[in-house]
């Protein structure tokens, strides 16, 4: 996809395609109706005559237009000028491109000088927003899907604006397009198959997008891990055929000074449960539990492509959580990387013994902040369906910091408590820890086995199972694999102290 910008008036920009905002305030729609009459003429005049487009937030009207310069409009409603968000006008970008593919139109113009005058976001701000939802409502996982050839496809997105701001747009258009394709990295490593990612294909995967955008991946073999004495690790992966990796990514080793953020990311490529297996039915979509590992390496890929000035190292266990006469058992103690031991009381709690070494061993990095990601319970899903990742951890600034960034990306994060009284849930009689902490507040108590091997350092932990893969169609994300936490996480990282 290319996506540029031109500076032009509405009227005198040739598209096949035009799409324009327009707000409900009354003296923001007769001026915008009355300058879209004059470019494109009789049709498009009694298209607004008629009524049946108040320009309520997105209410839509398509128009044939008796421009010569552009065939069809579009015209997107804002709703009242005094409330527009960000979020609102990635919605309606996504429907603009949805429109123009449904269409099989090769190249469409968005207007956008509605927005940039009467709305208090920066020219580049919006050019991000609009680049970036744009791209990822477009998207769909059809690697598998044999190609019908079925007419043109969208090729090229003009942003078009009276303003100077050249510069600014285009700064916009290249970010939004990273975060994007970062986004949509992380989409494709959720939605692919166990066959094709496991440990040791997903380790190759994050050499190759390393290579690409400029980061630094070590993986360790199942030998080096033992040797590490990663017992989560190893216990975990014992009942499958396809040997574990520990995934490294560095960026930024010149930023050290400015402190080390270290991002954590749960790599289980499938999730059959183990011995305790579970049930059949819904069980294909255990392939997305790298879910946590995709929002790293797609987080990593923006980073090192925007620049970013930190150091950040990403750490990703993973396995696959399978079931044989090797596999580790209900009853089993493990031994941690940091000595400690957890009775495996459910094999279908996986996740957690293999971010407890993961956690402990991001000691070594000695990060100021350590944050992780893991499709870590059905009970996050249970509290806050497809909406909110669950987010816990010891230090509320660092939270507070995630929700904004959430607020802002719409990527949201909901702080759940940490009150002690759920720590006694997951204790056992026979290890320091067990895997799991009975029916209640299952999402918590998740969290607490985690806190119990964090080091020094502010810690976040977010729970995306409800958020990385979505049961129905939102306006730029499309079903399956979301890319959950890559947006937030830029966004994070580029504003943190
Ligand atoms: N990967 C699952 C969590 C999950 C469930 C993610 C549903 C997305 C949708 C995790 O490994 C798991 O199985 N958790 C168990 C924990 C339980 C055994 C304490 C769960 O949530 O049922
Ligand atoms: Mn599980
Ligand atoms: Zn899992």
């Amino acid at each position: 996809m290319i996506i540029k910008s031109v500076r032009s008036t509405i009227g005198s920009v040739s598209s096949e395609f035009i799409t324009t905002f327009v707000f409900q305030d009354e003296k923001f729609y007769k001026r915008s109706t009355l300058s879209l009459t004059e470019s494109f003429g009789k049709s498009v005049d009694s298209a607004f005559a008629s009524k049946d487009f108040s320009a309520k937030e997105g209410e839509t009207l398509f128009v044939y237009t008796n421009s010569k310069k552009s065939l069809r409009l579009f015209a997107i409603g804002l709703g009242d000028s005094k409330k527009i968000t960000i979020e609102k006008i990635r919605r309606a970008a996504a429907t603009a491109a949805k429109k123009a593919k449904a269409l099989k139109i090769a190249s469409m113009v968005i207007d956008i000088a509605e927005i940039e005058s009467n709305s208090t976001f920066s020219s580049e701000e919006l050019a991000v927003a609009i680049s970036e939802a744009a791209l990822l409502s477009l998207y769909k996982y059809d690697k598998y899907i044999s190609k019908e050839n079925n007419g043109e496809q969208l090729t090229s997105i003009i942003l078009c604006s009276t303003s100077a701001n050249t510069k600014e747009i285009q700064n916009g258009i290249r970010t939004g397009q990273i975060i994007a394709e970062a986004t949509i990295h992380a989409r494709n490593l959720t939605n692919a198959p166990g066959s094709e990612i496991y440990p040791e294909t997903l380790a190759k995967e994050t050499v190759r997008i390393g290579k690409k955008a400029g980061f630094t991946v070590t993986v360790f073999g199942r030998k080096k891990i033992a040797g590490l004495g990663m017992g989560g690790v190893i216990g975990v992966s014992k009942g499958s055929e396809k040997e574990p990796r520990f995934i490294t990514l560095e960026y930024g080793t010149q930023y050290k000074k400015n402190g080390t953020i270290a991002l954590v990311g749960k790599g289980v490529t499938f999730d059959s449960g183990g011995i305790s297996i579970k049930p059949s039915s819904g069980m294909a979509e255990m392939k997305m539990d790298m879910g946590g590992a995709a929002a790293v390496i797609g987080t990593f890929d923006a980073i090192s492509r925007l620049k970013i000035r930190r150091h950040i190292i990403g750490l990703i266990p993973s396995v696959e959580n399978m079931l044989s006469g090797a596999a580790v058992k209900p009853g089993d103690i493990i031994r941690h990387y940091n000595g400690k031991t957890s009775e495996v009381d459910n094999t279908d709690a996986e996740g957690r013994l293999i971010l407890a070494d993961a956690l402990s061993y991001a000691e070594i990095f000695n990060p100021d902040v350590v944050i992780d990601l893991a499709t870590l319970t059905g009970a996050c899903v249970v509290a806050l369906g497809h909406y909110a990742s669950g987010m816990m951890g010891n230090d509320q600034k660092v939270m507070d910091a995630l929700s904004s960034a959430g607020d802002k990306t719409y990527d949201r994060v909901w702080q759940l408590p940490m009150y002690d009284e759920y720590e006694k849930l997951i204790k056992s009689e026979v290890a320091d820890v067990k895997n799991v902490g009975g029916r209640w507040a299952g999402a918590i108590t998740a969290g607490w086995f985690l806190k119990k091997f964090i080091g020094d350092y502010k810690w976040v932990h977010l729970d995306i199972a409800g958020t990385v893969i979505l049961e129905e169609n939102q306006d730029y994300i499309p079903r399956g694999g979301s890319g959950a936490g890559v947006r937030l996480l830029v966004e994070f990282l580029q504003n943190w102290k």
